[in-house]
């Protein structure tokens, strides 16, 4: 007697997902049951495909199912849909699943490196990625992708994303003049933020990533007021001035209604790039104690590593160049960590407004 779908089901209520804390049959995960005899296949449809315990819990569906009696070989098939947010109707992107903020309370700590490098390692994961630059100060993403000279051109009305590495990405940079000084006014800013979301065809997208210019001034306002944002993550070095200041950004946040995913240390060990023995060189707060003492996530650290400047002033961002080295193994493991929050953070806003952190 081959096994029924019940039973299948009843042994796959046992694999709890780790960072949404249901059952993956409860959650819905769980699709396309086939039995064949002793032969059970199923699909397992997880919330992003960057998901870190992607193979942890393919191992364990496939234990509990061979576990049962009858059942002698099974197919899992491990895929993903990253789910819509909640968007008010006058959203002005609409198609995009989440939209994430990169801020950090001051300028140089990293932050269009950490947006860049991640933005690419979520593309290489199998999800759609935009990158929007919107440091109206200092826009460094077209350099730091290569892409400098390009001119976006325009379809209708809307301007075309350029496409790089993967990933498709916008900034004011393309659209200035060269050697263009801007003197920016707070309703100046507020009119660009809105012209990057609303005039650029971003399309369908799981995450659109989003470089603010340093600080708490009027481009994370206006953004968090004109797009619904997952939450944002700050960029921080291992300095006492850095950390005080990534403080005050949370803060900021805050009080606009933007959930914190977590904290980025950059720039933490030196990594030799002769021997690649990390050496540490601040004696100031760690990441991870900063993302207690402000109760936030902690999502990883990216060591100081020259060949990371050498190739965003390449244009090669080091994820693409130097896949190997150590920064971009923590870049990875931050853009999974990332994935994991907004999951969890579309999750519980959606199924159990309870259950949302504080
Ligand atoms: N992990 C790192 N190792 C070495 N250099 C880095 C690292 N992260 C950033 N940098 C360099 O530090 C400088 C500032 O980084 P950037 O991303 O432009 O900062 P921000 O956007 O916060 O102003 C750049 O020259 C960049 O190449
Ligand atoms: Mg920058």
């Amino acid at each position: 007697m081959s096994v029924t779908e019940t039973q299948v089901l009843d042994a796959l209520r046992n694999v709890i997902d780790p960072d949404l804390h249901r059952d993956i049959v409860t959650l819905g995960f769980v699709k396309d049951i086939t039995i064949d005899g002793a032969r059970v296949g199923f699909k397992v449809q997880l919330t992003t495909p960057a998901c870190p315990v992607k193979e942890i819990l393919e191992a364990e569906c496939r234990e509990r199912v061979l576990a049962l009696d009858g059942v002698q070989e099974v197919d899992v098939e491990m895929t993903s849909q990253v789910r819509q947010r909640d968007a008010p109707h006058d959203d002005l992107i609409p198609q995009v699943r989440h939209c994430i903020a990169i801020a950090s309370g001051k300028g140089g700590v990293g932050k269009s490196t950490c947006a860049v490098n991640l933005a690419i390692a979520l593309a290489q994961s199998g999800a759609k990625v935009g990158l929007m630059d919107a440091d109206v100060y200092g826009p460094s993403i077209p350099l730091m992708m290569g892409a400098q000279d390009e001119r976006p051109f325009t379809r209708g009305n809307k301007i075309v994303p350029i496409q790089r590495y993967g990933i498709q990405m916008m900034s004011l940079g393309f659209l200035l003049e060269e050697g263009q000084a801007v003197l920016w006014r707070g309703p100046m800013v507020a009119g660009t933020v809105r012209q990057l979301l609303a005039d650029v065809e971003w399309g369908d997208l799981d995450y659109l990533l989003v470089d603010l210019p340093p600080g708490t001034g009027d481009a994370p306002m206006s953004l968090a007021q004109l797009a619904p944002l997952t939450g944002v993550v700050i960029v921080t070095t291992p300095h006492h001035v850095a950390a005080n200041i990534a403080g005050k950004s949370v803060q900021l946040f805050r009080r606009l209604n933007a959930p914190i995913m977590g904290v980025i240390e950059n720039m933490a060990g030196f990594v030799c790039p002769n021997c690649n023995a990390v050496t540490q060189i601040f004696a100031g707060l760690t990441g991870e104690e900063l993302a207690s003492q402000l109760k936030v996530p902690y999502l990883g650290s990216v060591p100081l590593d020259p060949t990371v400047s050498d190739a965003g002033d390449r244009g090669v961002p080091s994820i693409i160049a130097q896949p190997d080295r150590l920064q971009a193994g923590s870049f990875r493991e931050i853009a999974g960590k990332l994935a994991q929050q907004a999951s969890i953070a579309g999750f519980t806003r959606k199924n159990d407004q309870s259950d949302q952190p504080s």
